[in-house]
């Protein structure tokens, strides 16, 4: 079994089967920890059923005592193990997180593969089964419980046989995989298949037939007899070719809610994404706009949804692009509950090849979001199989982070980025400023050579990694730039596709003009003229080419600053070995960007460095 847990590498011991509460677990971790973070002192734990998730920690004397409820206790003993471990101040206080589910969908196929995996193969099946090691689950709840996630959905939201059987036939296995994760605070959560009871003799799956209602309300009995406190159900619907209410006319509001209703009498949720778009748009066709489709299908049915509904909305209007505005599907829903989804699993974001720490851009996201709407927050997870479980050892700062931030999202990023730093890799001060240096300018490097001022999906069709200026140009999933010898970009302001109207008015007014609309997202809003005056007086052109130039010399430092620092083996042989294909990356980004850029604009690179042509 795998042993190496990145952030919390003073837990070495396994946790035993036979641990089946938080309380148990917390005083294990504490028992085996302690002596090593604080020899000489005790812990005390008083379970205070009120308290729920929530804990407060102090010390008195030599002991050391946390008071929460039932899972409150398992949260506060990792807090003070980490606050130990790096030297940090007891959090002070009652400690409760913001939002209610902090969760992690997992795109994990029954085959064992994982979509936009890029970690291995699925902890949790292999050849059409349940596939797991026991021991390595309680390290995942470990793993989980330690940054205060508390739902996992187990497979991926485009269902497909077998899977399907994970809410029929996989019940009793299902059942004994909750009951690993539940110590841990950890609930499962299923992603279902909208047509399903057309597999069992309904001839429809109308959310307003009574056949189905029936099934739905029966199946959501059956799977709550075998595991009472499963989460609930996570739905696609409608969209890139699954199944749903569209099909009889329906909105989402009566498909939803069907499930809600039959999941109620439960306690289940019903998470419904709202990732729901034309995908088989016409490039010809000016008039549809993809970022405008969520809004669209979803703001009017506001008020309309079930109380254990809760729809789940990307946090980007497109799809985890490296730079989006917030989608303002968040804005317009006051009367709904709302999730928002992120996407740690790098998948237009370097694929666990190229360094991508996310805690910066997260901070912009809870930034522009509306922080009382929002009630539960959820990702797509990079987790698989992998030794390390994230594929690039630094990857694991992102589901660090990412719990951390659903716990607190008024966190600092370099905060989080360090912590995570100095629990996993404890270096010489020097050191661990280095490495938090370059995660946290990691994002801002990758945006320079792959997104140019807002400008989305210049990438490999289909696999998503490496530059095609043009490869989603003609297609038919609505994400054009329009690139021509003048200009390019989407004009999206109510002069265009009328996109900027779906946003409340001071978003309206900071991105509804070129000259107020910040630099990195200009292409996002504008169309623009290559030779646009920026605000630094830099034409957009010029802008382009600087950018994609200084993203492929940053990489080369960040190589240079990697095999500097003293990362213990095997972290330091698997980040140079990625930083090998990063280079490689960087390289024909820039060289592709600025020749096809060259090409269309005829307008040389200002400082007369090589533009192949
Ligand atoms: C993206 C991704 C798909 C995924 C989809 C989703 O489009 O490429 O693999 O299924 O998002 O979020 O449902």
């Amino acid at each position: 079994m795998n042993k190496r847990l990145t952030w919390l590498p003073f837990l070495t011991e396994d946790i035993p089967a036979s641990l089946v509460t938080p309380e148990q677990i917390a005083r294990f971790e504490l028992e085996q920890a302690l002596p090593k973070l604080a020899p000489g002192k005790t812990a005390q734990l008083t379970i205070v059923d009120a308290m729920e998730e929530g804990c407060t920690i102090q010390q008195h004397g030599d002991v050391l005592s946390i008071s929460g409820g039932k899972v409150g206790v398992l949260y506060g003993a990792y807090k003070l193990l980490m606050s130990l471990a790096t030297g940090h101040p007891l959090p002070e206080g009652d400690q409760q997180p913001r939002y209610g589910l902090r969760m992690l969908n997992c795109w994990d196929n029954a085959s064992g593969d994982i979509e936009r995996g890029y970690s291995g193969r699925s902890l949790f099946f292999e050849n059409g089964k349940f596939d797991y090691d026991p021991a390595r689950m309680r390290q995942l709840g470990r793993m989980l419980a330690s940054v205060g996630l508390n739902v996992m959905c187990i497979n991926n939201v485009n269902v497909r046989y077998p899977a399907d059987q994970l809410i029929e036939s996989w019940l009793p296995e299902l059942a004994e995989l909750a009951a690993i994760f539940r110590p841990f605070g950890v609930k499962l959560m299923v992603s279902i298949d909208y047509s399903a009871p057309m597999r069992h003799g309904v001839p429809t799956a109308d959310p307003l037939d009574k056949q189905v209602q029936a099934w739905w309300t029966k199946q959501a009995e059956i799977v709550y007899q075998a595991v009472p406190d499963l989460a609930g159900f996570l739905v696609k619907a409608d969209s890139e070719g699954r199944p749903g209410p569209f099909t009889y006319g329906r909105n989402h509001a009566e498909g939803a809610n069907m499930l809600a209703r039959a999941l109620k009498p439960f306690g289940g949720k019903l998470v419904w994404r709202c990732f729901v778009y034309n995908c088989r748009q016409d490039w010809r066709d000016t008039t549809t706009d993809r970022p405008k489709a969520a809004y669209e299908h979803y703001a009017y049915l506001d008020g309309q949804f079930e109380d254990n509904v809760i729809l789940q909305i990307k946090n980007g209007p497109f799809d985890f692009q490296v730079r989006e505005p917030v989608s303002p599907l968040l804005y317009a829903m006051p009367k709904t509950n709302l999730a928002m989804e992120f996407q740690l699993a790098q998948e237009y974001t370097g694929q666990q090849v190229d360094i991508y720490a996310m805690p910066p851009m997260w901070r912009e996201v809870y930034d522009d979001m509306p922080a009382d709407k929002v009630m539960s927050i959820a990702a797509v997870t990079n987790l698989g199989r992998d030794e390390n479980y994230t594929g690039h050892p630094f990857a694991a700062v992102n589901l660090f982070g990412y719990g951390l931030f659903a716990w607190d999202p008024d966190l600092q990023p370099e905060k989080i980025i360090r912590l995570w730093t100095r629990l996993t890799y404890g270096m010489d001060q020097l050191s661990e400023d280095t490495l938090v240096n370059l995660l946290m300018g990691s994002r801002r490097t990758y945006e320079k050579y792959t997104a140019p001022l807002g400008l989305c999906w210049m990438v490999s069709p289909n696999h998503h990694y490496g530059p095609s200026p043009s490869g989603y140009e003609y297609q038919a999933w609505g994400t054009y730039h329009k690139a021509d010898r003048d200009a390019v970009g989407i004009d999206r302001t109510a002069s265009g596709t009328g996109y900027l109207l779906q946003y409340p008015e001071e978003f309206q007014k900071l991105y509804g003009t070129p000259e107020t609309c910040p630099d990195l997202l200009k292409l996002f809003f504008h169309r623009l003229r290559y030779d646009y005056v920026m605000s630094d007086g830099r034409t957009m052109i010029q802008r382009i080419y600087d950018d994609h130039f200084e993203g492929l010399e940053e990489t080369r430092t960040m190589a240079e600053t990697l095999k500097a620092l003293p990362l213990p083996s095997p972290d330091k042989e698997e980040a140079l070995e990625r930083m090998e294909r990063q280079l490689v990356n960087a390289r024909e980004w820039c060289d592709i960007t600025n020749t096809f850029f060259r090409r269309y604009s005829g307008i040389e690179d200002a400082h007369g460095r090589t533009i192949y042509r």
